[in-house]
């Protein structure tokens, strides 16, 4: 069966995808950073004993990105999925530039997914299916900022943008597709309480992007309906 390595895996989001890839018989490599509070992600581990391994890993820790490299050393992963992130509400407002909020939304949003796909492109390169996504947002397009605000998310995001289509580029001759997705506005510690879809909707629709995906959408920035966003 297929493998999938995910970050930020124990809430929101990345649980929701786990638990998705799961129930589709996958065998998943959920990473988190304190596997011994992720109490989701350990009852399931319950009833997928065999298919769910979790690994301690902060994003921003790149001896523990080494050891999970040690870890999965010649094993192939289909998919590797950069979902851990960070909205920064520290250094979102205009003229409350916060360093430190700053320097953690670069680390985590933009410098993480970078060095994962540095880590892992040799296990991703002998899976079947070869795919890297990272969990970008519609924040990080030019052309959707109408409301300005929200600075290191939104120059994050647009960053990661940018090393998804360089990575695009560079490993298309091992075969690999590399996406950006925007998961929606999801009801998530991070998107709140008013987000549009639930995080299994997003999970759901997401996967059905990850599904049907090929080299030719390498570099693409999905939305969740399976639209192109502009940049
Ligand atoms: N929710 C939305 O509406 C929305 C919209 C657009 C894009 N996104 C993107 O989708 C992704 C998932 O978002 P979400 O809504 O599921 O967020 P969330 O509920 O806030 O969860 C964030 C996840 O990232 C992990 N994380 C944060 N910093 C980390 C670090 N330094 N090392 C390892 N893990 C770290 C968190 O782990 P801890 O539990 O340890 O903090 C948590 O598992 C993010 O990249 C986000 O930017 C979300």
């Amino acid at each position: 069966m297929p493998t999938l390595l995910i970050t930020g895996a124990n809430r929101g989001i990345g649980l929701e995808l786990s638990k998705h890839y799961l129930a589709q018989g996958w065998q998943v490599h959920a990473c988190c950073r304190k596997p011994n509070d992720a109490n989701a992600l350990n009852d399931l581990a319950k009833n997928y004993q065999d298919m769910l391994t979790i690994h301690a890993l902060e994003v921003t820790n790149e001896s523990q990105m080494g050891s999970l490299k040690e870890t999965l050393h010649n094993k192939p992963v289909d998919m590797l999925i950069n979902n851990a992130g960070v909205y920064a509400l520290e250094a979102s407002q205009f003229g409350k530039t916060d360093d430190k909020a700053w320097d953690e939304a670069v680390a985590v949003n933009l410098i993480a997914p970078m060095k994962m796909m540095e880590h892992f492109v040799e296990n991703i390169s002998i899976s079947g299916k070869k795919i890297i996504a990272s969990m970008s947002s519609k924040m990080g397009s030019m052309d959707d900022n109408g409301s300005g605000g929200a600075y290191a998310y939104r120059a994050t995001k647009a960053a990661l943008n940018a090393v998804m289509v360089s990575a695009a580029q560079d490993l298309r001759h091992l075969d690999i597709t590399a996406l950006i997705l925007h998961p929606g506005w999801v009801r998530t510690d991070m998107g709140g309480p008013n987000g549009e879809i639930s995080a299994e909707q997003s999970a759901k629709m997401l996967a059905e992007i990850l599904d049907n995906c090929s080299i030719e959408d390498s570099g693409t920035f999905f939305d969740i309906d399976g639209s192109v966003i502009s940049w």
